[in-house]
């Protein structure tokens, strides 16, 4: 009897092994579904301490961008006007020249961004164009303001899901996002992400974006650390005060 007890375990263990070793489906390492990776990884812990994710679609991190991807989704005046030729660029508050080409200010601090974090710049643009002429925009955005308008997008970000960090980064219109912004939070589901804001200026840095956001973005993880600059600084932000903040973010680059 002594010896049966002691042999069955040993049979079992060979059993297991060999089961183990027909394979199948997920029989390498790779192709093991999560919850069962940890359901064998937990094997040895005491019964009390395994846990099993149940649904390992919503928990491998892939739905989530644990790819850990960096997108860039920007909004400028630089990218939603037409500019006539020989605009003004030198002495318009929202326009900035760096080696012999045109920046919208906000657009230009995206490029020192996606230059210290690495990643994906996507400019937010809207079907229609705003008038080249500065005052007529700036009209144009109080009226959108004030009503709350959504404008209609040219292009969403369609591969979404691979991005876990989104950084965002617009002018301040009427001490708020423009509403083309409002469109993209909308439209983009960033829960589960991190979304790292920057605001370029005349002087009022957020005003009340960040709550906006995250009253848009409830699931998301909004840093309130965001880096703001004005239009009469931005030709003096340089690549390692952007770099200096990147880094004290603690992302990866990729
Ligand atoms: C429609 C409009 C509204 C603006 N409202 C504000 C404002 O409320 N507060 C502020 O400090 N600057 C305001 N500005 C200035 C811009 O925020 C600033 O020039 C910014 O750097 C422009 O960035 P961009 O070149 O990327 O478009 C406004 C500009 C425009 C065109």
């Amino acid at each position: 009897m002594k010896s049966k007890k002691i042999v069955l375990p040993f049979v079992c263990m060979f059993m297991m092994v060999l089961l183990s070793a027909c394979g199948g489906k997920g029989e390498k390492t790779g192709d093991v579904p999560f919850a069962e990776v940890e359901k064998t990884e937990t094997e040895n812990m005491d019964k009390a301490d395994v846990s099993v994710t149940e649904n390992p679609k919503e928990d491998t991190g892939a739905e989530k961008g644990e790819s850990g991807k960096i997108l860039i989704a920007y909004f400028s005046r630089v990218g939603n006007t037409d500019f006539a030729d020989d605009v003004d660029a030198v002495t318009s508050a929202s326009l900035l020249v760096k080696d012999n080409r045109l920046y919208g200010n906000t657009q230009y601090v995206a490029t020192l961004v996606q230059k210290a974090a690495g990643g994906d710049l996507f400019l937010i643009e809207t079907k229609e164009k705003y008038p080249s002429d500065y005052d007529e925009t700036d009209k144009q955005g109080e009226k959108e303001n004030r009503e709350k308008a959504r404008p209609e997008l040219a292009s969403r970000v369609e591969n979404l899901d691979e991005y876990s960090t989104v950084f965002l980064g617009f002018p301040n219109w009427y001490y708020d996002m423009p509403m083309a912004v409002y469109s993209f939070l909308e439209e983009h589901d960033l829960s589960g992400k991190t979304i790292i804001p920057f605001v370029t200026s005349g002087g009022s840095g957020f005003s009340d974006a960040i709550s906006a956001m995250k009253e848009l973005e409830p699931d998301a993880d909004v840093v309130e650390d965001g880096f703001e600059t004005t239009h009469s600084k931005v030709d003096e932000v340089t690549f390692d005060e952007v770099k200096a903040w990147v880094n004290g973010l603690g992302i990866e680059k990729k």
